[in-house]
C-alpha cells in the first residue's frame, strides 16, 4: 500500500510517501525559515499563505521524488491538527480534497501521534511499550506509548514549550531564529555551572514540567548586566540555560520510564536534535538499563513521513476522514 502523506500545522510544508507501513520512497519538506526569520518568530498569516503556494508543488515534488504517480497512491494522510489552524487547513484541505477527486481513503492524523511512532522508521526500531518524550517549539510531553494507536499521556509543560523557552531566550540575546540551534551553538563555548538558574521539578512525582520562570530567570539576569552597563556574557547564559532544560527533561523522562517500567525510550521533536540532550539522556539511559531511540535530525522535526506513518494504522483501524471533519488547534491525546 502507497501512502500519500502531507503535514503543515505550522511553518513547514511537508509531503511524503511512503510505502506502508514504514518505507520511506520521499520526504520532502519546504522550509519558510526566510519568510519569518525577519521577525524572529512565526507570523501565522504569512504562513499559510506560504503553505497555499508550496503544497502543490511540493506534493508533486514528493511523487516524483518516488517515482510514483497519483494513480499509484492508494491512501491519503494529512495532519490534522494540533497546531496553526490557518496553516493546518491548507494541507489537511488540500489532503481531503485530494482524495474526494481521486477517490481514495483519506484519514486525519494527530501530530503527536506522529513524532510518537517517529522511531518506527529506524532501521533498528524500538518495540512497544516505550516511554517518550516529545520536545519541540509547541510541545513537552511525555507519553506511555504501548501501540501504533495506543497512547497515554504522562506529562506536559503548564506553560512554555522547552523549544519555546530556547526561541524567546535566543530572541532576547539577539541570537536569531529559530533560536535553538543559535543557543545551543553558543552554550558551547559557555561553562553550564555560570548561572545557577532554577529547575522547575514542580510537586513531587510530577511529570510535568515548566520553563516559564526559568525564562524570567535569564531575563532579569540580561537586566542586571545591562543595567550595570556591563558586557552580557552570553555563552554562559546560554550553556546554564540549556543546562537547566536539559536536566529537567532527562531526570523526567527516566522517572517516567522507570515508573512504566520500560527498557525503551524515544526522543521526538525539533528539540530532539540538541546534542547536548541526547548526550545526557543517553549516559542516564544507559546508566539505569534503558535503550534510546532517537530518529535522525530529519525525522525528529516536523515532517511527513511520520504522519503516513501513524496515518497507515489509522487506516488499518477504519478512521477515515468524512468531507466536513475540520482540522483542530489542540491535541486530545495532550
Ligand atoms: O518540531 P519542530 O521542528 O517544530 C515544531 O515546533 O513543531 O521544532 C522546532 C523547535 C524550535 O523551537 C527550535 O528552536 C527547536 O525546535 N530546536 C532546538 C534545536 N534545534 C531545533 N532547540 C534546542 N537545540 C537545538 N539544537
Amino acid at each position: 500500500m502507497l501512502i500519500l502523506a502531507i503535514e503543515s500545522s505550522c511553518d513547514d510544508t511537508a509531503g511524503a510517501v511512503v510505502s506502508a507501513p514504514d518505507q520511506v520512497l520521499s520526504n520532502i519538506i519546504s522550509s519558510q525559515f526566510k519568510i519569518h526569520a525577519p521577525f524572529g518568530g512565526i507570523v501565522p498569516e504569512l504562513a499559510s499563505r506560504a503553505h497555499i503556494e508550496a503544497i502543490r508543488p511540493l506534493v508533486e515534488q514528493a511523487l516524483a521524488r518516488a517515482e510514483v504517480g497519483l494513480d499509484d497512491i492508494d491512501l491519503v494522510a494529512a495532519t490534522q491538527g494540533p497546531g496553526l489552524v490557518g496553516s493546518l487547513l491548507v494541507g489537511f484541505t488540500f489532503a481531503k480534497a485530494l482524495a474526494l477527486v481521486k477517490d481514495l481513503p483519506c484519514v486525519g492524523v494527530d501530530h503527536m501521534a506522529g513524532h510518537l511512532l517517529s522511531a518506527l522508521l529506524l532501521d533498528d526500531p524500538p518495540s512497544f511499550p516505550y516511554t517518550a518524550l516529545v520536545v519541540s517549539g509547541g510541545n513537552t510531553s511525555l507519553f506511555c506509548v504501548k501501540g501504533h494507536t495506543e497512547f497515554s499521556l504522562m506529562g506536559r509543560t503548564r506553560d512554555d514549550a522547552a523549544g519555546e523557552a530556547f526561541d524567546k531566550v535566543a530572541k532576547l540575546l539577539a541570537l536569531g531564529y529559530p533560536g535553538g540551534p543559535a543557543v545551543s551553538a553558543s552554550a558551547h563555548k559557555g561553562d553550564p555551572a555560570a548561572f545557577a538558574f532554577p529547575r522547575a521539578w514542580l510537586d513531587k512525582d510530577s511529570l510535568d514540567f515548566s520553563f516559564s520562570g526559568l525564562k524570567t530567570s535569564v531575563v532579569n539576569t540580561v537586566h542586571q548586566f545591562k543595567q550595570r552597563e556591563e558586557p552580557v556574557p552570553v555563552a554562559d547564559i546560554c550553556a546554564s540555560f540549556e543546562q537547566a532544560v536539559i536536566e529537567v527533561l532527562v531526570a523526567k523522562t527516566v522517572a517516567a520510564a522507570r515508573r512504566n517500567g520500560h527498557r525503551s525510550v524515544v526522543l521526538g521533536g525539533g528539540v530532539a536534535c540538541n546534542r547536548q540532550l541526547r548526550r545526557q539522556l543517553l549516559q542516564q539511559c544507559q546508566d539505569n538499563n534503558i535503550r534510546l531511540f532517537v530518529p535522525d535530525p530529519v525525522f525528529c522535526t516536523d515532517n511527513a513521513a511520520m504522519i503516513a506513518l501513524a496515518g497507515y494504522y489509522r487506516y488499518k483501524q477504519g478512521k477515515l476522514l468524512l468531507p466536513d471533519d475540520d482540522a483542530y488547534s489542540r491535541s486530545p491525546l495532550n
